[in-house]
């Protein structure tokens, strides 16, 4: 079975740090963020298909030569065709059933689970649901006995049908991938679901977790959240609090770490505090208190910071 990741998009609410790394290729606790998209497809997917346009030659790069367990196939786009437009690219590809993700969402969603619901309920498509407080800036649902009534796409404030929100994470019978008109910009959530609603579209509401990651803020969530069970519990270096990660090639000395802080290879940090943060590679510093931020790859820091977005390219207080 095949899984379809779009990865378009410039990422440019994380800007200047997506001006030298495409998003997708951001780590989230160490991780390339499709990478770990990929990891985490259940056995059954045996195929990664990747709709790509922005950052297609690092994508490829990054891809070239790297066994994930799964094999990895990359579609690109020469214009950016939209998320229903570049799931159709990718038709030649799929053979059945394909679940298809929005590349920048880091959920708890339980695809077997949904996958059982799929294809016992006969959908010809079945959406993963998350609820919110505030449903205007995502696509919404009404949903009732399992099926979706109607689809909005970022309706108006006021106007949303219920605070039931698409999360990002399909599985769809080739009946709606041939729907799409081949070689054009369309839209799934506004040219698509609308029309499929009340027809067979199902929904699959999950609880745990729902994060897309695009914002300053929402990156180092995803990356407190993909930290799991696999954080680190002590270091030679370092005196640990809470949730940590620290990659095995970085070198601590007198450093006090968490909670919530994630190193990355090749930093070196000497008699420094970290706090709820993200250090990316290669990061240099000695005495710097450093707090909600997000700092890297390749940069020496030396002052303490707060609230910071610090890359090679610029920085952004967030
Ligand atoms: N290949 C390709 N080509 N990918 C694209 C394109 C394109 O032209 N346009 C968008 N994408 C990818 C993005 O990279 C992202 O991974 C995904 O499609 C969704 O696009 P976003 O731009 O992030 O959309 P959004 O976050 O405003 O809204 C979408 O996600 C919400 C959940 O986070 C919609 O699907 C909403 O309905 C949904 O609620
Ligand atoms: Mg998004």
């Amino acid at each position: 079975m095949e899984a379809i990741i779009l990865v378009g998009g410039f990422g440019t609410r994380l800007r200047p740090l997506t001006l030298t790394v495409p998003k997708p290729l951001l780590p989230l606790a160490n991780i390339p963020m499709v990478e770990r998209m990929i990891r985490n497809l259940p056995e059954i997917f045996d195929t990664a298909i990747l709709a790509v346009n922005y950052g297609l030659n690092d994508m490829r790069k990054y891809f070239e030569g790297r066994d994930i367990g799964k094999k990895v196939i990359i579609v690109p786009e020469e214009e950016p065709l939209g998320t229903g437009g570049a799931m159709r690219n990718c038709i030649d590809y799929v053979t059945g059933t394909t679940a298809v993700f929005n590349g920048d969402v880091v959920s708890s969603i339980n695809l077997n689970e949904m996958l059982e619901q799929h294809i016992k309920t006969k959908a010809k498509g079945t959406l993963a649901l998350w609820k919110v407080k505030d449903p205007s800036r995502f696509g919404v649902v009404e949903f009732s006995n399992g099926e979706i009534l109607q689809f909005q796409e970022k309706p108006e404030k006021g106007s949303e049908l219920s605070n039931l929100i698409n999360a990002g994470t399909y599985l769809l019978e080739l009946e709606i991938l041939e729907m799409i008109p081949p070689n054009q910009k369309i839209s799934i959530e506004r040219d698509i679901y609308p029309k499929v609603a009340g027809n067979g579209l199902h929904g699959f509401p999950f609880e745990g977790y729902f994060i897309d990651s695009g914002t300053p803020e929402s990156y180092l969530e995803a990356n407190f959240k993909s930290i799991g069970n696999n954080g680190t519990a002590s270091h030679t270096g370092a005196s640990i609090r809470g949730s940590v990660m620290i990659h095995e090639d970085a070198k601590l000395e007198h450093c006090i770490i968490g909670p919530n802080v994630i190193i990355g290879p090749k930093v070196k940090l000497e008699k420094c505090v970290i706090r709820n943060s993200v250090i990316l590679s290669n990061v240099n510093s000695y005495g710097a208190v450093i707090e909600d931020s997000i700092i890297g790859p390749n940069i020496q820091v030396k002052n303490d910071i707060k609230q910071n977005l610090i890359s090679p390219e610029g920085k952004i207080a967030f």
